[in-house]
């Protein structure tokens, strides 16, 4: 149950719900389970032309919006939920894997900032993300904007593992501020490679003497795509001896047939979190996203 803590936060009278979109039941759920607030009904359907359709049975004074973004139907899904919780005195938005975050800049004339477009549409009290690809997109939203830093607990799954003599790879040195983070909860070794983008599912890894012979390796990223990135990256590392090779990330969007490239090319498992519920979504990030609506964060 909430703490008194929290009905001082937000007033006795105050009802709190948690509100899921369609992409996220199952961290909604868990959510909802870990802060001890209940879940609110929803209806999801399509009309015959296929557009959604949403409706929420009660609307609460304080809503707590769940919804990822993997897909443009999803982000529409998450509009229709803020403007039916708009009866409600506080909303607050956890979108927990953002799409077109990558599109964060005008990489050429002509082009939209797709990140700012989407995020100016979003009207809410506060806005939550998770490991967002690149952090400037908060100052996108008109709101107040946070991101939780979920790789302290894929550093604890990490932790768990049986592994050799470990060490944590991040692919290119964007995400070397996420690997720095969850081998710091390992006191594990880490490292970068230097990445090229050729195409949408093609990168250069620069080649790199890496001290991994013998050594079990996990290379960490924020989103695993078409894992082109994590097959050319273990490719460099298995090239320097590296013993067994595992795939790790926040956000595991797997396009394609990435689950089938990355096995393809030698990767022993794949480990993720729950921002997109996939059959590898195994470190939960309920408890991070609980933690702030407990008043912990
Ligand atoms: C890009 O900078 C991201 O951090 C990831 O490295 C990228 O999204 C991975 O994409 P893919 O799996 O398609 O190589």
């Amino acid at each position: 149950m909430p703490s008194d803590q929290q009905f001082c936060r937000y007033g006795m009278k105050d009802s709190v719900s948690i509100i899921s979109g369609p992409s996220s039941q199952v961290l909604a759920g868990r959510v909802a389970r870990a802060a001890g607030y209940p879940l609110a009904a929803i209806e999801f359907s399509r009309f015959p032309d296929g557009e959604r359709y949403l409706r929420i049975s009660d609307i609460p004074d304080h809503a707590i919006i769940i919804q990822s973004t993997p897909a443009d139907s999803d982000y529409i899904s998450l509009l229709q939920l803020l403007d039916a919780s708009s009866a409600s005195d506080q909303i607050d938005v956890v979108i927990p894997y953002s799409g077109y975050a990558r599109q964060d800049k005008r990489f050429r004339d002509g082009e939209p900032v797709s990140a700012r477009a989407l995020a100016r549409a979003i009207t809410a009290d506060r806005v939550f993300t998770i490991n967002i690809h690149n952090e400037n997109v908060l100052s996108y939203f008109d709101v107040p904007a946070t991101d939780l830093n979920a790789a302290p607990v894929v550093g604890e799954y990490i932790a768990s593992m049986e592994l050799n003599d470990p060490m944590i790879i991040a692919p290119d040195k964007g995400a070397i501020d996420l690997v720095r983070s969850a081998s710091e909860y390992l006191g594990v070794d880490f490292d970068y490679m230097e990445k090229t983008r050729l195409s949408g599912d093609d990168v250069l890894i620069k080649t790199k003497e890496i001290d991994v012979a013998g050594r079990d390796v996990v290379i960490l990223d924020d989103i695993i795509s078409t894992g082109g990135t994590i097959v050319k990256t273990a490719m460099l590392l298995r090239n320097n001896g590296a013993n067994r090779v595992f795939a790790a990330c926040i956000h595991p969007v797997l396009a394609r047939n990435a689950v089938l490239r990355l096995f393809a090319a030698g990767i022993e498992d794949i480990i993720a979190t729950d921002t997109l519920d996939r059959s590898v979504s195994r470190v939960s990030v309920a408890e991070l996203i609980a933690d702030v609506f407990r008043g912990n964060r």
